[in-house]
């Protein structure tokens, strides 16, 4: 059978979706609920394209191609219906794509990162994250006035980190805690280091979610729940490097929610499932992948626009770390630590 995609004849073989055909043929089309060879259904809408025979915009991942059909993948009523699906599902996405601590570090230190190390008891990383924002470390944090202290999420729950004691901390140590890296291993260190930083300015350039404040309820939960030696909140995404939701929103030229829901999702709600495998609901966009592609793990709760994603306690067992992979967001994920 044979449509056309952007006026380009193509050929369909069996069982294709339109957005199967696309990409094999070398259009990009952008997808969140759809994953190759997994289960899904259509909800995101972002995958969109339109049929000019009669002007309707399908989604693409699971409409199967007719004869004659003539598709567009580009067009402005295409992209503005992609960038509205993309806004609707940020409006109540209640979370900080990186951590406002890293954000206003004028070295652009990777505070979270640093503390991510720091609460694993892996010093020497901890150490290695700081010398790479800083020519001497242990003196990194000497003549600022702190920003990243005043920015943290954590003083509006109680008290923030102190970020520079834990920075004099682990720079202390580096003395003689753990070995500081040698000649060659310090050159690849600048080299990796380097990289880091450059990874960092970009990510400032990318789409950021909005947390907004904390609840009373919320905060009471955070101070009760938190206890990390640092008492840090771990406020970045996990997922922010890879999440498929942040990186089509920063090809649409969005860098902050448009508009704002309520959301009914508890915030940093880390939840353990298996392994080294976690679950944030308050990240998760719907999509179902979880669902169709767990038997008896993940499933739906309620219906609407407070419908959730949820893992019954029971359910635990049957969910395997590989479902991780299939996750669009930073809401499942495989921690490194
Ligand atoms: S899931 Fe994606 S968009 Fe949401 S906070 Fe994480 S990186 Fe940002
Ligand atoms: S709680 Fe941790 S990650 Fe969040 S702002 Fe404070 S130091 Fe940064
Ligand atoms: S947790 Fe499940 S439903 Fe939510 S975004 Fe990830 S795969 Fe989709
Ligand atoms: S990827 Fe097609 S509707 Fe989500």
């Amino acid at each position: 059978m044979q449509i056309t995609i952007n006026n380009n004849p193509v050929e369909v073989l069996a069982g294709e979706t339109i957005l199967e055909a696309a990409r094999r043929t070398g259009y990009a089309i952008p997808s969140l609920c759809y994953a190759k060879g997994a289960v899904h259904k259509s909800s995101c809408m972002v995958c969109a394209v339109k049929n000019t025979v009669n002007g309707q915009i399908i989604p693409s991942c699971t409409t199967y191609p007719v004869e004659g059909m003539q598709i567009t993948t580009d067009s402005e009523d295409v992209l503005l219906s992609r960038t509205l699906s993309l806004e609707l599902l940020l409006s109540d996405h209640r979370a900080d794509c990186e951590a406002p601590c890293s954000m206003v570090c004028p070295k652009g230190l990777d505070v979270e990162g640093m503390l991510g190390y720091y609460d694993a008891g892996q010093y020497d990383k901890a150490y290695n994250v700081i010398a790479g924002a800083f020519p001497l470390p242990e003196i990194s944090c000497d003549t600022c006035k702190a920003p990243c202290e005043k920015a943290c999420r954590r003083g509006t729950v109680d008290k923030a980190v102190s970020i520079r004691t834990i920075i004099k901390e682990v720079t202390g140590m580096g003395k003689d805690g753990f070995t500081l890296p040698g000649n060659e291993a310090q050159g690849k260190k600048e080299i990796q280091n380097r990289d880091e930083k450059e990874n960092r300015e970009k990510e400032k350039n990318m789409f950021q979610s909005r947390l907004g404040r904390f609840t009373e309820k919320e905060k009471n939960r955070l101070k009760e729940m938190v206890s990390t030696p640092s008492r840090c909140l771990h406020c970045a995404c996990a997922g922010r490097t890879d999440c498929k939701l942040r990186l089509y929103a920063t090809d649409g030229h969005i860098k902050r929610p448009r508009y704002n829901a309520s959301s009914v999702l508890p915030v940093m709600n880390k939840v353990h499932v298996v392994g080294n495998m976690w679950f944030e609901q308050a990240k998760c966009i719907r999509c179902g992948l979880c669902v169709y592609n767990s038997e008896n793990g993940f499933t739906f709760k309620d219906r609407g626009f407070g419908m959730q994603v949820i893992l019954p306690e029971e359910n635990r067992t049957h969910v395997s770390e590989e479902l991780a992979e299939l996750c669009p967001t930073g809401a499942l994920y495989r921690s490194q630590l």
